[in-house]
């Protein structure tokens, strides 16, 4: 068998699972008000950010820009590695993610275990240093491929197409309102905009850490709720047919997200709980029969040396 056709076919498997993910209605009890939330949490590398990574290389893979000896380098603090690594892998590539020093333990055994090389960078965080040295490696080596996911319109095209879609599908009737927190912004834009050409009156709603609400134009200051609001407002957010933002702050993410684990069993992600509350202020401000709709991001166990976990008991 030819290299190509074996990696195809080895890679067939994980790929298959990227996507097609179940929208279930969460019933809040005490609070009287049903929400829907698409899972995301069960891509197989446990996040939204599969979908990117299998797009945008495969994309790649189509157009010629990947060879056997490329190097997929990217710039993440955590679920956009993780989800290269995986979908790299399985397609035979080398993939380098950059990692600011300050990102959790977890993450990096992830990328590790998944073959990647890890780059620590030291920068208070800031991503523009991840960034700028991974456009540096591009410039000086040709093997290097750069997925770009704050800058790839692919980013939001995919959730437009797919993410977008599979929502539309799945909710029969109108959709009233989606909200969500922003990384890139392709999952907002993307999502928002097929759901505003379906259900023009349906509000898209971005969902911001209070203590960073950079839509607001409040100043940034440090949050808890990992995976959004990284310090600025990225350009994919341009083309989100916003109608407006829900501030919320972190402990408050928190408290629901552990709630979502012990009442529901969802073992989410910080920024899942911060999604659940601004929907279920949606639906209590649009009324019993609205329609609102949100996502779970990732899975809980990215964050057990995070706050999420620390009160839990040995
Ligand atoms: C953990 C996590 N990952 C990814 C995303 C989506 O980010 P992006 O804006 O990059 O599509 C979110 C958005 O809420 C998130 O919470």
């Amino acid at each position: 068998m030819k290299r190509s056709t074996q990696v195809r076919s080895r890679s067939e498997a994980v790929l298959s699972l990227v996507g097609h993910t179940p929208l279930v209605p969460l019933h809040f009890e005490a609070e009287r008000l049903t929400i829907y939330a698409k899972c995301e949490n069960l891509n197989p590398s446990g996040s939204i950010k599969d979908r990117f990574a299998k797009c945008v290389l495969l994309d790649a893979e189509q157009c010629g820009w990947l060879r056997p000896d490329s190097i997929i380098v990217e710039c993440s603090s955590g679920n956009t590695g993780i989800a290269l690594s995986m979908i790299g892998a399985t397609l035979g590539y080398q993939v380098r993610i950059l990692m600011s020093a300050t990102a959790s333990e977890e993450r990096r055994k992830i990328i590790r275990q998944l073959g990647a090389e890890l780059v620590l960078f030291d920068s208070g965080g800031q991503y523009q240093t991840g960034i700028e040295m991974s456009r540096e490696m591009a410039a000086n080596d040709a093997r290097v491929f750069l997925p770009r996911q704050f800058e790839n319109p692919i980013n939001t095209e995919d959730h437009e197409h797919d993410t977008g879609q599979e929502i539309l599908r799945q909710m029969p009737g109108p959709i009233d309102a989606f909200v969500t927190g922003f990384g890139t912004g392709g999952t907002l834009a993307g999502c928002g905009r097929a759901i505003k050409r379906r259900w023009p009156d349906a509000r898209i709603i971005a969902m911001e850490p209070a203590e960073q609400a950079l839509l607001a134009g409040e100043m940034p200051c440090c949050h808890f709720i990992e995976g959004v609001a990284d310090g600025f407002i990225p350009s994919l957010l341009r083309d989100a047919p916003l109608d407006g933002n829900i501030k919320v702050k972190s402990a408050e993410a928190m408290a629901m997200t552990r709630r979502l684990h012990r009442e529901f069993g969802l073992l989410v992600g910080t920024s899942s709980g911060a999604n659940v509350i601004a929907a279920l202020q949606l639906a209590r401000d649009l009324g019993p029969r609205a329609t609102v709709v949100t996502l779970l991001c990732d899975r809980a166990e990215r964050y057990f040396s995070t706050q999420l976990f620390a009160g839990s008991k040995s």
